[in-house]
């Protein structure tokens, strides 16, 4: 699918990988809107990529659909949905003396990552549904698990259950739009550089960048814009879900 031109929104762009991808979309043309909560970091990269910038709580139904009414009134029908926004927890099963995962705490995390970007996938498909195809397609669905759902570590349980949830739905909802031609693929990227990453302590962040076989390194968030560009690029992908890791493998912790 061409970019130049065409509109796109990137839920979680105003920080890291989305970040980068939305920067990425801008750069080749796209008509980009960021979808964040965080309004003063979002706000500030739609400025600084020439993008517009909405403040929308993924999860919540009407604010979703208010936002991308708006940015199809001024970009028209968004053609790529980039799905970054998610949030990341630890606490084990059962935790120090003995006291249980706090349920509220598993919910709030499915909530965001796994119900937010079902969200959005479906009401943005029902808007580019109805919107003319552009020669054979019309759009693309990039979301972005984690290799947490493969090899969920520790303390995880949370997390990986809801990018467990974002993987075990990509095959279905690309069976779902296939009929009005639009793809849907997931990357579960391994360790990248972004803040999320930034508040482990520092020890953690190199051993585990010393644990990615080749490159021993964190990833980085350009190489993920990278990997959403060849996704859009080539339209016999569907319906997968691509580890970009490095080839690294979690233990278990
Ligand atoms: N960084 C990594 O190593 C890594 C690895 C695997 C998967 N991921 C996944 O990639 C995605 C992006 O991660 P990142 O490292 O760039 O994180 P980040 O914290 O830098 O960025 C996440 C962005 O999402 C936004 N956000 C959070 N909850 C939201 C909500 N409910 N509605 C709208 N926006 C919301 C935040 O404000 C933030 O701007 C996440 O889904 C994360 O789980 C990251």
């Amino acid at each position: 699918m061409k970019l130049d031109g065409v509109g796109a929104v990137v839920t979680g762009g105003g920080s890291g990988l989305g970040a980068a991808t939305a920067e990425m979309l801008a750069a080749a043309g796209a008509k980009v809107t960021i979808f964040d909560m965080n309004e003063e970091t979002g706000s500030a990269h739609a400025k600084k990529i020439g993008a517009r910038f909405a403040k929308v709580n993924v999860t919540d139904t009407a604010a979703v659909a208010e936002a991308l009414d708006a940015a199809q009134a001024e970009n028209g029908v968004a053609r790529v949905l980039v799905n970054c926004a998610g949030i990341v927890i630890g606490a084990k099963t059962v935790g120090r003396e003995n006291k249980p995962h706090p349920l509220d705490q598993f919910r709030k995390v499915i909530e965001v990552n796994l119900i937010g970007t079902y969200n959005m996938i479906s009401q943005f498909g029902a808007r580019l549904g109805a919107a003319e195809p552009q020669g054979e397609e019309r759009g693309v669905i990039v979301n972005t698990a984690s290799i947490a759902a493969f090899d969920g570590q520790i303390g995880q349980a949370a997390y990986a259950a809801s990018k467990g949830g974002v993987v075990g739905m990509t095959l279905p909802v690309a069976r779902d739009l296939a009929s009005l031609g639009i793809r849907v693929v997931t990357i579960a990227p391994g360790v990248f550089w972004t803040p999320m990453m930034e508040s482990l302590p520092q020890e953690v962040q190199d051993s585990l960048g010393k644990a990615t076989p080749f490159p021993s390194r964190l990833g980085k968030p350009e190489e993920y814009a990278q990997m959403v560009q060849s996704i859009i690029a080539n339209p016999m992908l569907n319906g997968e879900v691509i580890r970009l890791d490095g080839a690294i493998r979690m233990g278990p912790r």
